[in-house]
């Protein structure tokens, strides 16, 4: 998730360019770059790293030049370096591209442009559409840009200048986002409105495969035929503090309900659809021989364990094959056995956490294979991994894992399924079933974060309550543990987990009056048992909560409020089972006037011991 940035005016564009890319480092810090158009050259500086470095790099230059692009980079093709970073070039260096997204046919264009002669100078998949506008170029920018874009396939958001045509700035979005600011003799272009704020408060939105076209003066608009489009200005009234967090109040918020768009992120290009549906983990390079193992152990630590924890449900259900799941931090110092038939998948949001290495190191030393499940791309995991499979949650800045979490469940099943299709588990019409049930969820978790004000309720309600604990059976169980680290980390609850089975051999002697109890039931063949529980805690005089699919009424008689979601297959319900626990932690944390970004002795990533 980068962010780009365009300026065409009257003024000097290097220091709008940096200003406005320093509201959108946010969207990534791997390493910036701009392109500006000076009286002749086309002048480019980048600089790996935080933005400030780019800003050193170019502080006793003077880049003249009134129209430019600009680039803060969250790396995904290509790992975080001066040469990957953004803007890239066609051959000749005068036509220059920035680019948010993914570009997933790269592979076969840059094959194409190869053959062609192209030589390419980055490992981005941005860098082909950089040649490809070239190849298509016969004098007019625009029109190449229009052809390029009829062969690329992907996500994008594109801003291209060429020193071969000074006068405008072409830009265009597909599934990622570009607004644009139109000003007095001066035009802007960023990824998210807080980077135009200081410029301008009329601002067009670019809605997917339109193109924009920004003269000094005006800024036109096309659909990708080349025929022109109307639109009209839309005043952001926006304070530019909040609008730096994509008009939420927290981090957090913004980052729960992107968890449609990333689980999207995350299933999109791993399914294919021939006769039918069909799982494709080629592009991690995994082929037969990983299914061929004799067990998978799991280690993680914090909530990426608990990602692996269902992980291993998952596995056994799907697969069936033995699982080990383990805490890192235990699995270091344990004197473990594990032989080099087994795989081991690591499961680490940043990559960095260095119990989580370690453990991935002992495995490596043991001869054992090894998939790594992580977010940041170009982090040590990621590195010394034989297989990595990216969650592509963009970058997640709250303390509180939440996006990061459900897209690791994301790929958790795609990599059990994928086991289980390969072992002969799963036939090709169950196969097809369960990859449809999992198209669906990012759709099902939009609609339930539609109604996320009645779990607000609740925690303006229950915020007090000074113990708090989840219970569930199953996949259940492991959503209890994420829920309840959910609310100890930013609200400061007292609150625990427990598989509900074991609630009578101890747990239950804390139950009293001031106890709210998080029943979490979707594991259809257990609803009885969770029933029993919930009247066993009731009737100690527990406040109970229970999370259940929207069409199940079994609880209705025994709970005291009732969250719904929606219905999808038992086995992946913690993608939507864990929403409205991140939820009523938020507005907990929130409710006692905490800082839920950015909780008391926690940190996003641990790298020491
Ligand atoms: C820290 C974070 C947690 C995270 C854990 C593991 O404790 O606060 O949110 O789950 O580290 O981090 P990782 O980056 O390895 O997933």
């Amino acid at each position: 998730m980068c962010g780009i940035v365009g300026y065409i005016g009257e003024e000097q564009a290097t220091p709008v360019l940096i200003n406005a890319l320093k509201k959108l480092e946010y969207r990534g810090y791997d390493s910036a770059g701009i392109a500006v158009l000076g009286d002749e050259d086309l002048i480019i500086r980048k600089a790996k790293g935080a933005l400030k470095f780019l800003e050193q790099k170019i502080a006793t230059e003077i880049i003249q030049g009134t129209m430019g692009i600009g680039h803060t980079r969250w790396a995904t093709h290509g790992e975080p370096s001066d040469v990957n970073s953004h803007p890239h070039t066609n051959v000749s260096g005068k036509i220059a591209i920035v680019h948010n997204g993914i570009i997933e046919n790269h592979a076969r264009l840059k094959s194409m442009l190869e053959e062609g002669g192209v030589t390419f100078k980055s490992q981005t998949d941005t860098e082909v559409v950089a040649h490809l506008i070239d190849f298509f170029y016969e004098g007019d920018l625009f029109q190449a840009v229009l052809e390029a874009l009829k062969k690329i396939e992907g996500s994008y958001a594109l801003a291209v200048i060429s020193q071969d045509d000074p006068s405008r700035i072409i830009a265009v979005r597909k599934d990622s986002p570009l607004v644009i600011g139109k000003g007095e003799g001066e035009n802007i272009i960023a990824s998210d409105v807080p980077a135009l704020l200081e410029y301008t408060r009329e601002v067009y939105y670019l809605e997917d495969r339109e193109i924009a076209v920004l003269y000094r003066d005006h800024v036109e608009f096309f659909d990708t035929e080349g025929k022109p489009v109307e639109k009209d200005t839309i005043r952001v009234e926006w304070d530019v503090a909040s609008a730096e967090k994509g008009g939420y109040e927290h981090f957090m918020l913004k980052e729960i309900h992107e968890q449609p768009k990333a689980l999207t992120d995350t299933l999109r290009a791993r399914i294919k659809t021939y006769a039918s549906k069909t799982i494709h983990l080629e592009e991690i390079g995994f082929d037969s021989s990983w299914a061929e193992a004799g067990r998978v152990i799991i280690t993680a630590c914090g909530t990426a364990w608990h990602a692996g924890i269902v992980g291993k449900y998952a596995f056994e259900h799907f697969a069936r094959i033995p699982v080990d799941v383990d805490i890192a931090s235990e699995y270091r110092y344990r004197d473990p056995l594990f032989n080099p038939k087994d795989i081991f998948i690591i499961i680490s949001q940043s990559g960095e956490t260095a119990d989580t290495l370690a453990a991935m190191r002992m495995a490596r030393k043991g001869g054992a294979r090894i998939i790594a499940i992580t977010n940041v791309v170009g982090s040590t995991l990621a590195r010394e991994a034989d297989l990595v499979m990216y969650t592509w949650a963009g970058p997640e800045i709250a303390v509180a894992s939440t996006k990061a979490f459900t897209t690791q469940l994301m790929c958790v099943y795609l990599i059990a399924l994928q086991f289980g299709s390969l072992r002969g588990v799963v036939n090709e019409e169950d196969l097809s079933r369960y990859i449809d049930a999992l198209e669906a969820i990012p759709q099902q978790a939009e609609r339930l974060l539609a109604d996320k004000e009645a779990i607000q309720r609740f925690a303006a309600h229950q915020f007090n309550k000074t113990k708090a604990f989840f219970m569930g059976r199953l996949f259940d169980y492991a959503i209890s543990l994420e829920s309840a680290l959910k609310l100890k980390e930013i609200s400061y609850t007292h609150s625990e987990a427990f598989a509900a089975g074991e609630l009578k051999h101890g747990p239950i002697a804390l139950v009293d009056e001031s106890t709210l109890v998080v029943a979490i039931c979707t594991q259809e063949a257990l609803f009885d048992k969770m029933d029993s529980n919930i009247k066993e805690v009731k009737a100690r005089g527990a406040t109970v909560l229970v999370i259940t699919y929207e069409d199940v009424s079994y609880f209705d008689a025994s709970a005291d409020g009732i969250f719904r979601i929606p219905h999808t297959i038992d086995a992946f319900s913690p993608i939507l089972s864990v929403i409205p626990s991140q939820l009523y932690a938020y507005y907990c944390s929130v409710q006692r006037g905490l800082d839920p970004d950015k909780p008391r002795n926690l940190a996003k990533s641990v790298t020491v011991e």
